[in-house]
């Protein structure tokens, strides 16, 4: 007969006020050390009423902790007793339960495994309260939506929900967002599509992750704007693609003849109406020729127009998607910029040649919800408010840019070039090579600014060096003297 009263802890099993009872506290006790190899296959544990009065427990605890060893096959019952059953791998046994504080585990301790390799070097640990510091770009002028508006279209939505509506939605998003998305990106983005083309997604960020999983195989290539957005190349890297870092020239994105031989893509995904970070918008001739060549090649564009709503210069030009028949397009849009982030809603509009088939993948890929919030989105764009909204931030955000403009030309005092401009949230201010941007932004950040370095966005191209500001969730008033506490930031952080 196996003693026990080495391998329990009596004072744990009998101490007063602790989170177990006693009884699962034994029980655990004992199925670590069955786990571990304290107690080996086939030993005989004591009878109940024998343990019982080892270890000054109730008989019951004893009996209860042995029944629930045996229920999960821990322990089986023979002609000597309770004895420990033959386990196939304790290393693979899985615990269960809530360990009690004190128990051994050496010997149960086999590292989980790690990470795919694939997502091994992604680290981001940006936190919420850093996307609300002053200049980081992306974010739109939050205290300007219109929260009133919003909470009465979604205190709408629900009350007008019939329990149905409580079940899984359809994967492509709800019908009447769907069609309120056609007809918005119709009039206002020359893209041309039925209602029957536009997926509802949780915005870019999954668009493109459905994209990278939908449209290309493990091993093939993306090509990405270098500098460009990480959010694409981290979709595509998840999803198993090479990613190929593509130059970028002042009309956007320019892949040099021999890229296209060499390392032919399945995806490319680019920002032709605002290239970001950079801010170049890619003319006509460059788009139509992308778009052959793509044909060519047999790749898909993805073409990403976050946030072309806020054109500071003119109308912007059409969406690639609708410049020629059949062009291998997929257009991504977001409610991220013109909304909040915080909604997670955005869209794809697919061809129509492929919107069956892949509404068909979509059912097996994506389970959607948030039927009110879709409902109450629908409704803004409907009843108009979505154009207010944006007519009124297009003329916030002229103004804000404005602001740092002249802020920048008035306290800046290196050398440097302002790029962009022409849309959109932010600027890029490049910086000389004494002036490391990381560096830069990490003595920004400790002041409670948060422009982000422009090396950050390298898809794996040659280096770049400056900070893309972000200009639109912060007052005009206030951008004078943010300016300064950068410059000052700046110049503390070179000083040490
Ligand atoms: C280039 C680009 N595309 C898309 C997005 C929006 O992504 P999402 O809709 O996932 O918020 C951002 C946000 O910062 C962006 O910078």
């Amino acid at each position: 007969m196996t003693d026990l009263t080495l391998l329990l802890d009596r004072r744990l099993l009998r101490a007063k006020g602790h989170a177990l009872p006693r009884q699962r506290r034994l029980y655990e006790l004992l199925r670590q050390a069955i786990l571990d190899g304290r107690l080996p296959a086939g030993s005989a544990l004591p009878a109940s009423r024998v343990l019982a009065h080892e270890l000054g427990l109730a008989r019951n605890s004893v009996i209860h902790a042995y029944e629930q060893l045996g229920a999960e096959g821990y322990v089986q019952a023979s002609r000597q007793g309770t004895v420990v059953a033959a386990l196939p791998d304790r290393r693979a046994a899985v615990a269960t339960g809530q360990a009690v504080s004190s128990v051994p585990t050496a010997g149960l301790a086999a590292p989980p495994p790690a990470l795919s390799d694939r997502i091994q070097a992604f680290n981001r640990r940006r936190t919420a309260e850093q996307d609300l510091m002053p200049f980081m770009p992306g974010i739109p002028a939050l205290d300007e939506f219109p929260l009133r508006t919003w909470r009465r279209l979604l205190n709408a939505a629900w009350r007008d929900q019939s329990p149905d509506l409580l079940s899984y939605r359809p994967a492509v998003g709800e019908l009447e967002l769907r069609q309120a998305i056609a007809t918005y990106v119709r009039a206002a983005r020359g893209v041309v599509c039925t209602l029957d083309q536009v997926i509802v997604t949780d915005g870019t960020q999954d668009s493109l992750s459905l994209c990278a999983h939908a449209l290309a195989d493990v091993g093939q290539r993306a090509w990405i704007e270098h500098p460009g957005y990480g959010g694409a190349r981290v979709a595509c890297l998840a999803a198993g693609l090479k990613v190929v870092p593509v130059p970028m020239d002042e009309q956007g994105l320019a892949p040099p003849k021999a890229l296209w031989r060499r390392q032919p893509p399945r995806l490319i995904y680019t920002t032709p109406s605002h290239q970001y970070p950079l801010g170049s918008v890619m003319p006509l001739a460059r788009r139509l020729a992308l778009i052959e060549q793509a044909q060519a090649a047999g790749a898909w564009i993805l073409e990403d127009d976050y946030d072309s709503e806020f054109r500071h210069d003119g109308p912007p030009l059409a969406a690639m998607q609708g410049l020629v028949p059949h062009a291998p397009v997929i257009y991504l849009g977001t409610f991220s910029k013109s909304m909040f982030p915080a909604l997670r809603l955005g869209f794809m509009v697919v061809p129509a040649s492929l919107s069956d088939r892949l509404q068909g993948a979509l059912g097996d890929l994506v389970r959607r919800g948030l039927p009110a919030e879709q409902t109450a989105l629908a409704a803004f764009i409907n009843e108009g408010h979505f154009t207010k909204h944006l007519r009124k931030m297009r003329q916030l955000y002229a103004q804000r840019q404005a602001a740092l403009r002249e802020a920048l030309s008035r306290h800046w005092p290196w050398p440097g070039e302002v790029l962009g401009g022409a849309c959109g949230l932010h600027l890029v201010l490049t910086l000389p090579p004494d002036i490391p941007d990381a560096d830069a932004a990490q003595a920004a950040m400790k002041k409670g600014l948060s422009p982000r370095p422009l090396s950050a966005y390298g898809t794996g191209g040659p280096p770049l060096n400056g900070l893309v500001i972000g200009y639109a969730n912060l007052p005009a008033e206030q951008m004078d003297t943010r300016v300064k506490q950068l410059v000052r930031a700046i110049s503390a952080g070179l000083a040490r």
